[in-house]
């Protein structure tokens, strides 16, 4: 955890050279309803009871669109086993397509960011799906390609493909998507209500894909997304994962801990994007962030000291078992894991030595809470003021373009972050006031098409 410090005020006026050279922070708002950490749901507070339903998903995003973020984003996962222990942690209960179609009817400006397996679907799919979505939201829609690490047995396979034939099928998938959205182009309805032609069959093109896992004849059967091309988003930290969200993705969600490695990251990623031959300017790298706000520091540690007294020790326990692929079950709260149980090796995700550098330093204990709290992501306590600095603080020394926030619990948690933390940011000149543009591509500051 990393507690906000407080420094005077005078530091915080933003710089005018930062303002011209790198615009404003985006942030984007991940959407768990049961909270970001773990068991917050336990909260007398929350609306457990309401998850699955449209209202609280609604609510959580006008309210994101209230403090004027980019866009909303749910993750996804095709697998529903720790249910059966009773448990929700990791389980995603909104199925995004579904999900963002019904959002984008009760909203008007945020952008609406929905995750998509490309283990388990076709790219013919995946392309109708996002352009539609793209098209009823008027330009608003991401895509936050995945090759997905579960479900393999919920698509009748035995166990996942190894993480590289993941990735060359993400790699074909997202390249077939991309031709198909460009199958039509711009101009293509011409609606000649005279020849009778609603579109002009000149402007529409067969793409005739045949690659190592798709043959596409194409065309899409859907109207040119609104923005040209949903935006694209990727998550992915191994080697396979940064080829190839530098090669495609236009916003990219990372898991950065510390601050200088976070800026080691971000200017190789940039580098590799600018090898390929696109702007560095054009890909936003923002990194997960749970902040647990509160007026006062007190007001803040006793809401984070309540977030922990929901965390359960025993769901606890099997979450580091499956997130670091390790047996705990002999040991004690107070004990450390022992390193030789931690092996490293080539199907292990960047995420997992994350966890395992935490735990060669921590007790069992520690490393539930940690992993409960924000699964490996940064987590702060502290006032707005505070908080806000610290953001600042990566955002001035190129560590981020922003951030993903992910709300420690929902409502309380959600609304201390968005009403007292994004004013804060507002105020200090690095974050809008209010939206510009009219597509999700616009108001980012990505590429057009
Ligand atoms: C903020 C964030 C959100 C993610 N969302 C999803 C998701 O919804 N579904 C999923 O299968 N993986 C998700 N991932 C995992 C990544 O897609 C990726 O698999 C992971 O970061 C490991 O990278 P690697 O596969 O390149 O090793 C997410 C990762 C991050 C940091």
């Amino acid at each position: 955890m990393l507690r906000a410090r407080t420094r005077s005020a005078g530091i915080l006026t933003r710089r005018r050279y930062c303002m011209e050279s790198r615009g404003q922070m985006v942030l984007t708002m991940f959407m768990l309803a049961f909270g970001y950490q773990n068991d917050a749901w336990r909260s007398p507070d929350s609306r457990a009871d309401e998850v699955g339903g449209l209202d609280m998903i609604t609510d959580m995003t006008l309210a994101a669109e209230r403090s004027k973020l980019h866009a909303v984003f749910f993750a996804d996962s095709a697998d529903g086993g720790p249910l059966l222990g009773g448990d929700n942690r990791g389980v995603t209960v909104y199925e995004p397509v579904a999900t963002l179609g019904a959002l984008a009817a009760r909203t008007s400006h945020i952008g609406l960011i929905g995750t998509a397996s490309t283990t388990f679907s076709e790219p013919y799919t995946v392309a109708r799906q996002f352009a539609t979505l793209d098209n009823l939201s008027k330009g608003r829609i991401g895509w936050n390609i995945v090759t997905s690490f579960t479900g393999a047995r919920n698509y009748g396979l035995e166990e996942m493909p190894d993480p590289e034939a993941r990735y060359r099928r993400a790699g074909e998938f997202v390249e077939v998507a991309t031709k198909l959205w460009d199958s039509w182009d711009r101009d293509a309805i011409i609606s000649d209500r005279e020849r009778g032609l609603w579109a002009d069959p000149e402007r529409i093109h067969r793409i005739n894909h045949r690659g190592e896992h798709f043959q596409v004849e194409g065309p899409l059967n859907i109207p040119r997304p609104a923005q040209g091309r949903p935006l694209l988003v990727q998550a992915g930290q191994s080697e396979a994962g940064i080829d190839l969200g530098s090669s495609v993705a236009d916003v990219i969600y990372t898991m950065q801990s510390d601050q200088e490695r976070s800026k080691v990251f971000y200017r190789d990623y940039k580098r590799r994007v600018e090898a390929k031959g696109r702007s560095a300017e054009h890909v936003k790298l923002l990194p997960g962030i749970m902040p647990i706000v509160g007026r006062t520091d007190k007001e803040a540690q006793e809401l984070s000291d309540e977030l922990a007294s929901y965390i359960r020790i025993d769901s606890g326990r099997r979450t580091v078992e499956k997130m670091m692929d390790v047996q705990i079950d002999d040991l004690e709260l107070t004990d450390r894991i022992p390193p030789e149980r931690m092996v490293d090796g080539p199907r292990r995700m960047d995420r997992w030595r994350v966890y395992r550098d935490y735990a060669l330093e921590h007790t069992l204990g520690e490393l539930i809470t940690e992993l409960s709290r924000a699964m490996g992501h940064r987590w702060m306590v502290g006032t707005p003021g505070a908080i806000a600095e610290n953001l600042i603080e990566w955002f001035d020394g190129r560590a981020c373009d922003g951030f993903n926030l992910n709300p420690p619990s929902v409502p309380v948690g959600m609304n201390a972050m968005l009403e007292l933390l994004v004013p804060e940011l507002q105020e200090r000149g690095y974050f809008q006031h209010d939206y510009t543009g009219s597509t999700l591509r616009e108001r980012m500051g990505v590429q057009q098409f």
